[in-house]
């Protein structure tokens, strides 16, 4: 290599060091907005809580949001963004697309927090607040939520279907699934314990329940009792889309019951029983753990959940505060000044925001 090149390589790696350097500091901070918003944990809380009443999934459905946020092109309300003439939503994503809920009750949360603090708070912050909600309502743990993101100009739906992990997913691609967005083995067995609570939908396991991998019979790693239960629930040619709790054991409880499920081979997903049953592997003891000490399980929880809710952040002057969560600006004040002259913008821009 010619001196030259070296010194090129050299500037490269200083510029890539700093560069990562600027990543890892961008700071996020609990108290982001004490003065410009003092109540908004307060009014996110009562407005999920409230939603809770009539919907007791909706916790799990907001945590499951703020992951789908972060794990592409980090924690920047881009999944929140609906498709425009500019933007490929990355809700028709594999991994989106009749499945994420909550939307709406996010759109609620917005326009509660626009009325008392008006274009102040991202709605990548309110998917970080509302993870943590989505938790504590569910009597699970409780943490400072780092706060002062910013929201994307872009969505990316082709790096949504990539990023997303499969519920088909090996203990090997799962890992690497994490991996890509900083996560290690650690983070990536405490954070699957979110299935802890919420519902799944049978296309999403029943791969399990007959001809499993193609060997003509059903997952081995499925518990006999509970694979009768599922194929109950999930006949096959079935016309309706069924669900069933992810835990069946406590099913709208944030507790520890996931980890012992996974013992008793009660994991619902491909992907969750992998960790307990895949020979060998390092999950295995992780999940003994957490099984046997919820307190250990919470309290990795909370640093992995803060972990994945620093991924690509956008801070400072980067991105936008968005006036409407689905939407940026931009498009967002088109619709406005189309809405003077046509009624019908008008309209669906207040159905929108609804
Ligand atoms: C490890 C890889 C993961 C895979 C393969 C995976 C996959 C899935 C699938 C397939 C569903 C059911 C969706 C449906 O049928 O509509 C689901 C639900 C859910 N996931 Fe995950 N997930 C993973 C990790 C996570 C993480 C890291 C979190 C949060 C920290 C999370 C939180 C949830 C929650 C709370 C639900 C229930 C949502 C509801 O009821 O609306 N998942 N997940
Ligand atoms: C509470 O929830 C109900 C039903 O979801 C909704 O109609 C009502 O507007 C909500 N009230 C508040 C104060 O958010
Ligand atoms: C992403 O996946 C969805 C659902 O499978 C598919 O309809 C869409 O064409 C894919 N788009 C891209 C850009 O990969
Ligand atoms: C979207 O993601 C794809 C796949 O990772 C990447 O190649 C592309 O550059 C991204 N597009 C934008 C606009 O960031
Ligand atoms: C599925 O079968 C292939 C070989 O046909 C094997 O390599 C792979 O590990 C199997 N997957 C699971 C989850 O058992
Ligand atoms: C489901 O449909 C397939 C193909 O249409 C058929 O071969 C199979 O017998 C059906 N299974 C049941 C249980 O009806
Ligand atoms: C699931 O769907 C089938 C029809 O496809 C229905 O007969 C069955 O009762 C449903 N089971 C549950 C538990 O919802
Ligand atoms: C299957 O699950 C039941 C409880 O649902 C449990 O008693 C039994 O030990 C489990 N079987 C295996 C092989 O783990
Ligand atoms: C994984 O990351 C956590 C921080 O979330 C750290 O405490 C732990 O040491 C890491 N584990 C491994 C195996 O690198
Ligand atoms: C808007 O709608 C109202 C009644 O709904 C109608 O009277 C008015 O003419 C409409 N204005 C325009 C610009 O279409
Ligand atoms: C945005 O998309 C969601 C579904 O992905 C839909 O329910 C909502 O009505 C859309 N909002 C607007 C304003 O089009």
């Amino acid at each position: 290599m010619g001196s030259m090149s070296a010194v090129v390589v050299a500037v490269l790696c200083a510029f890539a060091m700093h560069a990562g350097l600027l990543v890892t500091t961008a700071q996020l901070d609990p108290t982001f907005y004490d003065d410009t918003c003092p109540d908004l944990y307060d009014t996110v809380f009562d407005v999920i809580s409230n939603a809770s009443l009539t919907d007791p999934r909706i916790g799990a459905s907001l945590l499951r949001l703020h992951f789908h946020d972060c794990f592409v092109q980090g924690c920047d309300a881009s999944v929140l963004l609906n498709s425009t003439d500019t933007i490929d939503s990355e809700q028709g994503a594999i991994g989106n697309i009749n499945s994420i809920r909550g939307l709406d009750v996010v759109n609620d949360i917005k326009t509660a927090v626009e009325d008392s603090c008006p274009g102040t708070v991202s709605c990548a912050d309110i998917l970080a607040i509302a993870a943590e909600v989505g938790s504590v309502l569910g009597g699970g743990p409780s943490w400072d939520v780092l706060l002062g993101r910013r929201d994307s100009l872009n969505a990316n739906l082709t790096l949504a279907n990539q990023s997303l992990p499969s519920p088909f997913f090996t203990l090997d691609l799962l890992k690497a699934s994490f991996a890509a967005q900083g996560l290690n083995t650690t983070d990536l067995v405490t954070l699957s314990g979110a299935h802890t609570f919420g519902r799944a939908r049978c296309s999403v396991f029943n791969n399990r329940l007959s001809n499993f991998n193609n060997t003509g019979n059903p997952d081995p790693t499925l518990n006999t009792t509970y694979l009768a239960i599922l194929s109950g629930i999930c006949p096959q040619n079935a016309t309706v889309v069924n669900i069933t709790n992810l835990d069946l054991t406590t099913p709208d409880q944030f507790d520890n019951n996931y980890y012992s499920n996974l013992q008793q081979l009660n994991g619902l997903l491909q992907s969750d029983q992998e960790l307990f049953s895949t020979p060998g592997a390092d999950t295995v003891d992780l999940v003994n753990s957490f099984s046997s000490d919820q307190s250990v399980f919470f309290d990795n929880f909370i640093a992995s959940i803060i972990k994945m809710g620093n991924i690509g952040v956008l801070t400072g002057t980067d991105g936008e505060i968005r006036t409407q969560c689905n939407f940026v600006n931009s498009e967002n004040s088109g619709l406005l000044l189309a809405g003077v002259a046509s009624n019908d913008s008008k309209e669906k821009l207040v159905a929108q925001s609804k």
